[in-house]
């Protein structure tokens, strides 16, 4: 667990962002959520802020997180960190142009006030589709199984895209800035009412080949952001976000065999260890996942 923060998190209305904040609320944190979007949570703060306009970011990172704030008379506090999560979060939703204007517009604005402003720790949400499987035209192999965090990431859509100038972007001021910035590749998220969607993936298991057969629990999203907020000096990093193993029920003789016969395998694996590899974030944060699938859903092939 970290020590409290006063955190400036964009995104935490949406399907992720809104169990990551209540996480990091329930570890003391004091979180203010910065979002076009009310999210109505007890205990989180909130202001609507459109993190396309530069001026609005920088107003609001310098601002009080609720009225309590004024009593103290000193001031505006300044924000420990900035967990960057608002974003247009897939293609399709918006023209494509439009989604990498506010993706990539605002990590911009929002990593530059915040390294301005000397706050010396960002966590931004990047994403599994860097690898360029998940929303490539036809069906794609990876180069090299499982995905790690030095994949040569080559997406050919403009979402994959959006999130490897993200990440280049947060690359660039930590170089600039000596702070600690990290990037999280987060995988396919799950909410905790949506594990009734396995029997659906056990099913038919094609449905999780673009994914790579990945996911992350929204609640164990939040342990990881929570163990970023902990680790400091680590300066620019690369974290796939996942849980420990796959999506399906399937070992990975099988998946491999039947999805990705073509690609090399660099290391051996574990029966069920996830392709979408989550060594680094186990071995570097200390994560260790409470949601494993198999607590809410039963397997049927075995
Ligand atoms: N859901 C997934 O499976 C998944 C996987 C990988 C990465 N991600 C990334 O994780 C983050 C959160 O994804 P999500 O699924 O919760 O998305 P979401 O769409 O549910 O939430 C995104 C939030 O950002 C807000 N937002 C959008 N544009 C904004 C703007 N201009 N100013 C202020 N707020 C704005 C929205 O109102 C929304 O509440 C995104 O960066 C997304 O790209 C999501």
């Amino acid at each position: 667990m970290s020590k409290p923060k006063r955190v400036f998190f964009t995104g935490g209305s949406g399907k992720a962002g809104r169990h990551v904040v209540r996480y990091l609320r329930d570890r003391g944190h004091r979180v203010v959520n910065i979002d076009l979007a009310a999210l109505n949570e007890p205990g989180i703060d909130q202001l609507t802020v459109d993190i396309t306009d530069s001026g609005e970011v920088f107003n609001a990172m310098t601002s009080y997180a609720n009225f309590d704030e004024l009593e103290p008379g000193t001031g505006v506090p300044r924000f420990d960190a900035v967990v960057h999560f608002a974003a247009v979060p897939r293609i399709l939703i918006r023209p494509d142009n439009e989604m990498f204007r506010v993706n990539v517009m605002g990590t911009y604005n929002v990593i530059e006030a915040a390294v301005k402003l000397g706050i010396t720790k960002i966590v931004f949400a990047s994403s599994e589709t860097t690898y360029g499987v998940c929303f490539a035209d036809g069906v794609v192999d990876p180069t090299v199984l499982p995905l790690e965090e030095d994949y040569d990431v080559d997406p050919m859509d403009s979402y994959g895209l959006s999130k490897v100038v993200n990440e280049q972007t947060g690359r660039a001021f930590q170089r600039r800035s000596g702070f600690d910035i990290y990037a999280l590749r987060i995988g396919n998220v799950i909410e905790p009412h949506e594990y009734d969607r396995f029997p659906g993936f056990f099913a038919n298991p094609q449905v999780r080949r673009r994914n790579v057969f990945c996911y992350i629990d929204a609640r164990d999203l939040g342990q990881i952001v929570d163990l970023c907020l902990a680790r400091d000096g680590l300066g620019f990093q690369i974290f796939n976000a996942g849980n420990d193993t796959n999506s399906v029920d399937l070992p990975n003789t099988e998946i491999l065999r039947r999805f990705f016969p073509d690609v090399p395998v660099s290391r051996a694996l574990g029966e069920h260890e996830a392709l979408f590899s989550n060594a680094k974030i186990r071995q570097v944060l200390g994560f260790v996942e409470q949601h494993d699938w198999r607590k809410y859903v039963k397997p049927i092939n075995g």
